[in-house]
């Protein structure tokens, strides 16, 4: 059987890599959606993989419509998707305030990942994988205490209530009051981490009689446009194709029990809490 792939913010940085890692591995009748949210930069980024396996198609994860259309859309093309790779992101500004990028933060990286979460999960055939690219930020642990609970989430309703809440606690500035860090992309990972949980929560019983994986997945620190702002020094970082090849073995390779609805990074699990 093809294996059917989707991979979102995949025009550049580590999607891109993702994509080009997905068709590199392909056989001749796979078929790997790159993704994106702008057409010419996505037809742009396909033509340099040049590879028969790639399709393109202009999703941009803040439209639930659009991304619950293309879960359909896949599903009566070839009756559904065997790896869906979440890494769609809007980027951070150092210095800028938190209260001007906190709204478009949340509706990429948060409501964006619920989007696919609750799209994609259904169409996900047995034995698939669905990966969100969080980050090592994204456990409570990044958390005082008493906000911990705030992520004990039933749904994915409850994540997205969770974060709305807190965006709004930036945007009228009580969230430091309140505890959260000021960095936002600290809550942010934690909610897509928790969604990821929430999901796996549902469906963990049915998914491992099928070996179908969904965790949240950290890359380490990858060199692309969107880090290099954030570090002076990025003689650690990670290429994309490097950060991308471990994903993909998870992705890809034999399952373990361990790692499902967990953050996992470099084949060890990041503890929650
Ligand atoms: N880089 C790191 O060190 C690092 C570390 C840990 C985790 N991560 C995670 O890895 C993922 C990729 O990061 P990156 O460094 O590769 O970021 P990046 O270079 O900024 O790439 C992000 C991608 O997401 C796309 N995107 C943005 N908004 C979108 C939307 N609304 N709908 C669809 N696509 C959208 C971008 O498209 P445009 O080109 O159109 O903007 C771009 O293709 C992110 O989830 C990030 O948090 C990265």
């Amino acid at each position: 059987m093809s294996r059917i792939s989707v991979v979102t913010g995949a025009n550049q940085g580590l999607g891109f890599a993702l994509a080009e890692g997905l068709a590199r591995r392909a056989t001749s009748s796979d078929v790997v959606y790159l993704t994106g949210r702008d057409a010419g930069r996505v037809a742009e980024a396909a033509a340099r993989i040049d590879h028969k396996t790639i399709r393109t198609h202009v999703l941009d994860v803040r439209d639930g419509n659009a991304v619950t259309a293309f879960a359909d859309e896949l599903r009566e093309r070839h009756g559904g998707v065997d790896v869906v790779l979440s890494n769609a992101a809007a980027r951070l500004t150092p210095g800028a305030p938190s209260s001007d990028q906190v709204g478009p933060f949340v509706d990429t990286n948060n409501l964006g990942t619920t989007h696919m979460l609750r799209a994609f999960g259904p169409v996900l055939r047995p034995g698939g994988a669905l990966l969100v690219v969080a980050s090592s930020f994204g456990t409570v642990r990044q958390l005082p205490r008493h906000l911990h609970e705030r992520f004990a989430a039933k749904s994915l309703d409850d994540v997205d209530a969770t974060m709305l809440a807190w965006r709004d606690a930036v945007l009228d500035g009580t969230a430091a009051g309140q505890g959260w860090p000021d960095w936002i992309n600290i809550p942010s990972k934690i909610g897509q981490v928790a969604a990821v949980r929430a999901v796996a929560a549902e469906r963990r019983e049915a998914d491992s009689a099928t070996g179908t994986l969904v965790a949240a997945v950290c890359p380490g620190l990858v060199d692309t446009d969107a880090s290099r702002p954030w570090f002076a020094d990025m003689s650690g970082a990670a290429s994309p194709a490097e950060a991308a090849e471990p994903l993909l073995d998870l992705a890809l390779g034999t399952r373990r029990p361990e790692f499902y609805g967990e953050l996992v990074q470099f084949g060890r699990v990041l503890r929650w809490s």
